[in-house]
């Protein structure tokens, strides 16, 4: 079977831990890992499986401006990619208690962009465990990826993500 891109951004900050840790959970050799800064259609084109990850807002926009716009300029790249016949997943990072009117917004953001590339969106996850009000992520009762909350809580990233995977490794 081909590997499965990881594609993700910031680097250097919980993003980047997170990609690597879904990364090994799946075992490094079945997996590709792509920084979404200056990624093409091109680089996504030779896999049918891909998993996209960022924060919502984060490092990439407090701490390096030259990172700033990675996500943004991606996106419209996003919506205008093909995409159909592959499946595609997202795991987004986020802080349920200072941004609980928008906890990983991006994840919805994302997932709505692959859907409209024509991607088969999986790894939807249960609510259970997470606090938070509003969340563009959130969809009739799911959250349309996997949440991470590395403020808040970062003792439950890894069995959240091994979690996550067994759930993927069924469903793409
Ligand atoms: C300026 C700023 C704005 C943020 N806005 C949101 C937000 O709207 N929703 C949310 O869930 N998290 C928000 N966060 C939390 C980040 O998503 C979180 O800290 C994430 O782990 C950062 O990932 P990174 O280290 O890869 O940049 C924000 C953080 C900062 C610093």
């Amino acid at each position: 079977m081909d590997k499965i891109a990881i594609l993700f951004g910031p680097t250097g900050g919980n993003t980047e831990k997170a990609a690597r840790m879904v990364a090994k959970a799946f075992g490094e050799d079945q997996t590709h890992l792509i920084p979404v800064k200056d990624a093409q259609e091109s680089d996504l084109m030779p896999f049918s499986r891909i998993i996209f990850g960022g924060p919502t807002i984060g490092t990439h926009t407090w701490s390096d401006d030259n990172q700033k716009k990675d996500w943004d300029i991606f996106l419209t790249r996003l919506y205008k990619m093909n995409l159909k016949g592959k499946s595609c997943a997202v795991f987004g990072l986020g802080d349920q208690v200072s941004y609980s009117f928008k906890f990983v917004d991006d994840i919805g953001i994302i997932a709505d962009h692959a859907v409209q590339a024509g991607g088969k969106l999986v790894g939807l996850v249960d609510p259970e465990g997470y606090t938070f009000d509003e969340s563009k992520a959130f969809r009739n009762g799911k959250f349309l990826g996997l949440p991470l909350d590395e403020d808040n809580e970062p003792e439950l990233t890894h069995e959240r993500i091994n979690h996550w995977v067994e759930l993927l490794k069924t469903e793409f």
